[in-house]
Order: C-alpha cells, then sequence, then structure tokens
C-alpha cells in the first residue's frame, strides 16, 4: 500500500471511518520520521472534531505499542503484574504511595511513569527531588529492582512507545491533548507495552484535569477498559475528583513529603482515601486472590504496621536515594495567603493552583526546562473548612520574595469563601469496570 497522508487526512477530516491497516501505517510511518509533523498535527485536529470509531482507536493503540520494545514483566518475574495510571492532575502524588503498600502486600509494582507538563505534575520530577534518586534505569537493572525489592519506578527508554512519545509532544503543542480517544491510546498503548496483566487507571475529572465532565469521562474509561479487554488485558477505572488538587501539597519534595506522611498514618484525607482504594483494586486485581473488601483491609494494615514505610525506604535506597525527609531541598522563602475574612472555603479551583505551582518553577513551561523541586504549594485549608479572618489558607514555598508575592496573588484568587456550610465533591466518585 502506498502511503497517502493527505489523503486520509482528508478522508478523516470528511468524517469517514479509517481502515485499521490505513492508521497503522500512518503512524508507524511517522514514529520512524517518514511522515512530517505538519501532517499528523492536521491528522490529530481532524480526529479532535470528527472522533475515532472504537476499530479505529484500537488500530492506533495497536500501531503505537508496535512502535517500539515491549516490556513482558510477567514472564521475567513469573508472576501476575499490575500497573496503575492517572490521567493526570494538580498534586496528584497517588504512585508514591500506593506502590510501596502495594509491594508491602506482596504484589510486584513495576511501574514507567512521566515528567510534568504544563499545570500537571509527574511522578518522575516529585521522585526526583530525593536526592541521589535515579529514573534511569536500564531494562535489565528495573526487572531485576522489582524482582528483588518488589518495586521500581523509571523512566521511559527511548525506545519504548516512541510513537507515543512524539504524538503527545505534538499534541501539547496543537491544542489536540484532550480527546478522548487520543488520551485513551495513549495511556493504553504505554500500560499494555509494559506487559502488565490488570491495570488501575485514575481518571480525573474536573477543573485541573483534561477532562472536565463526569460523562466524559465515563466514556474515556469505558474506552480504555474495551481496549484494556481487546488486549487481554483486565482493567478497573476509578473516577476521582479534581476540582480542587489532591491533597495539600502542591510541588515535587512538598509532595514527597505529603506521600510520606500518608505512608506514617497521617496525610489529608482524600489523598488517603485515593491511596487505600487504588492499592484495594490492585491487589484485588493481583495473584493474593483476595477481593477488594480484603484488599483494602491488608492496605491499610500495611500502613498501619509500618511495611509500607519500610517498603518505601527500601525502594528509594535501591534507586540510589536518600529517604530521609530532612535530606529533601526546602525552598529558602516561605509565605502565607491569609483568609480576607471569617467563612467556608466554597471553591479551591484546581487549575490555578497548578498555574502557580508551575510559575514558582515546580513545573516546566517548556519540554526541555528544568524544574525547582522545592518550590510549590501548601494548601492549608480545602472545600468545606471554615476560615477565620487573618488565618493561613494556603503556605507558598519560593525561591524570592518576588516569585512569592506572585504566588500569593495566584493562590489567593483561587480560594471563594463564602457563609453557608459546604461538603467537598467526594474524592472517589465512581468505579467502572
Ligand atoms: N496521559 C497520557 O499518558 N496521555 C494522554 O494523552 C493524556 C494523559
Amino acid at each position: 500500500m502506498t502511503l497517502r497522508p493527505a489523503e486520509l487526512i482528508q478522508r478523516k477530516r470528511d468524517g469517514e471511518e479509517l481502515a485499521g491497516a490505513e492508521i497503522a501505517e500512518l503512524i508507524l510511518a511517522y514514529a520512524r520520521g517518514d511522515v512530517p509533523d505538519y501532517q499528523l498535527a492536521a491528522f490529530c485536529m481532524a480526529v479532535y472534531f470528527r472522533g475515532l470509531t472504537s476499530a479505529e482507536t484500537f488500530a492506533l493503540t495497536d500501531a503505537m505499542v508496535r512502535s517500539g520494545e515491549t516490556i513482558d514483566l510477567g514472564a521475567a518475574l513469573g508472576r501476575r503484574v499490575v500497573d496503575k495510571h492517572s490521567t493526570g492532575g494538580v498534586g496528584d502524588k497517588t504512585t508514591l504511595a500506593v506502590g510501596p503498600v502495594v509491594a508491602a502486600c506482596g504484589v510486584p509494582f513495576g511501574k514507567m511513569s512521566g515528567r510534568g507538563l504544563g499545570h500537571t505534575g509527574g511522578t518522575l520530577d516529585k521522585l526526583e527531588s530525593i536526592p541521589g534518586f535515579r529514573i534511569e534505569l536500564t531494562t535489565a537493572e528495573f526487572v531485576a529492582q522489582v524482582r528483588e525489592i518488589g518495586l521500581a519506578v523509571v523512566g521511559q527508554t527511548v525506545d519504548f512507545v516512541p510513537a507515543d512519545r512524539k504524538l503527545y509532544a505534538l499534541r501539547d503543542v496543537t491544542a489536540t491533548v484532550d480527546n478522548v480517544s487520543l488520551i485513551a491510546a495513549s495511556i493504553m498503548s504505554k500500560k499494555i507495552a509494559s506487559g502488565a496483566d490488570a491495570i488501575v487507571l485514575d481518571v480525573k475529572v474536573g477543573d485541573g484535569a483534561f477532562i472536565k465532565t463526569v460523562a466524559e469521562a465515563r466514556s474515556l474509561a469505558e474506552m480504555m477498559i474495551a481496549l484494556g479487554r481487546q488486549a487481554g488485558r483486565d482493567v478497573v477505572c476509578v473516577l476521582t475528583d479534581m476540582e480542587q488538587p489532591l491533597g495539600c501539597a502542591v510541588g515535587n519534595a512538598l509532595e514527597v513529603r505529603e506521600a510520606v506522611a500518608m505512608l506514617r498514618g497521617g496525610g489529608p484525607g482524600d489523598f488517603r482515601e485515593l491511596v487505600l482504594d487504588a492499592s484495594a483494586h490492585l491487589l484485588s486485581l493481583s495473584d493474593l486472590e483476595v477481593g477488594h473488601r480484603e484488599g483494602r483491609r491488608l492496605a491499610e494494615e500495611a500502613v498501619a504496621n509500618g511495611a509500607a514505610l519500610a517498603a518505601y525506604e527500601r525502594w528509594v535506597r535501591a534507586q540510589g536515594g536518600d529517604p530521609d525527609e530532612a535530606a529533601l531541598p526546602r525552598a529558602p522563602v516561605v509565605r502565607e495567603v491569609i483568609a480576607p475574612a471569617a467563612g467556608v472555603v466554597q471553591r479551591l479551583a484546581a487549575l490555578p493552583v497548578g498555574v502557580a505551582a508551575l510559575r514558582l518553577g515546580a513545573g516546566r513551561a517548556t519540554k526541555d526546562a528544568g524544574v525547582d523541586h522545592a518550590v510549590g504549594v501548601v494548601c492549608r485549608k480545602k472545600v468545606g473548612d471554615t476560615v477565620e479572618a487573618g488565618e493561613p489558607l494556603a503556605e507558598i514555598h519560593a525561591r524570592d520574595d518576588g516569585a512569592a508575592a506572585d504566588g500569593v496573588a495566584a493562590v489567593a484568587a483561587a480560594y471563594e469563601l463564602g457563609p453557608e456550610a459546604r461538603p467537598a465533591r467526594q474524592i472517589l466518585l465512581e468505579t467502572v469496570g
């Protein structure tokens, strides 16, 4: 077949369904560098407006999996392997706590994570705030660490789903990230290529997420479950709130501290609930042969008896890091955001808090920029909390006074106070699959 990208773009633009082989050829040629960015950008925009059918989405996912190397962690370990993925949000440090909880329960957890981009944080940046932590392991080192320690989290190698790597960077700068089929194919191609038998997907919904409504989140969840089934994988999706940041801390070292606090049995309630629920799903999908309720009990026990914290420390040391909290960097300037009047927090918008953390230096404005691991925001008050006039709503951790002042103004604007009692939206909205 002779590939004619312009013809495929035109047919998709006009609402036609493309054959699986046509999509595969286009994507594999793009991954090889034989189709230029501008043609794939036009194709993604046509998909953004016209959508993809289930068959087309499967063909896209399958082609992305075939674009590079895959890892069969299950075969290497001789165990059923479980994995998790979040669609991205503000203050989402879930993997840092879920990994140690699951490993402490005797289930191997080997995960490839990404970096933050835009207002959403990435697990790799958070891990790199731990002095000495190495995120670049060879595939052999990764497998050996999961076998010996039960837990490893690494960056993706250049050969791992290269089509998604290129396509995601292109989508990010062409306003084509927030399409349900493109997100589903992007996430599931990485999960399938990393060899997980069962996958728990955390679909974030709300102001600080790519997906703004529960209806849209449900259709993304159903699509990812169908893609997983077609590839022979079990998938469960939890739809979780991202109207306000998850937990209190937003920013790399600040989030590591909060994850450690959770592993010590404390931490904010919404974050703890999500970690325990996601861990329970992972354990119930593992070869432990337990249900969700027993999985939850095991997860709670692993936190209460210190096994999860010990697993965290073993993991960090194995990847060259110092697990002592005192070793984490601290920002030189800390300023409070003060409540102008007494009231109840009606709203704490996740997006402006994420953007404020990004501008403080916690995230990167461009793909290749560095991040400041020490800076960020700690939201002391969340939706439904009562405050007195003059009480701190949040803390800004900054590199200098100017950045701190900008952060204070931006985070103050994210808060809305009012007189009436207001229950926060539950963190767990629903489970699909
Ligand atoms: N996360 C991904 O890995 N891909 C997307 O497209 C969106 C979120």
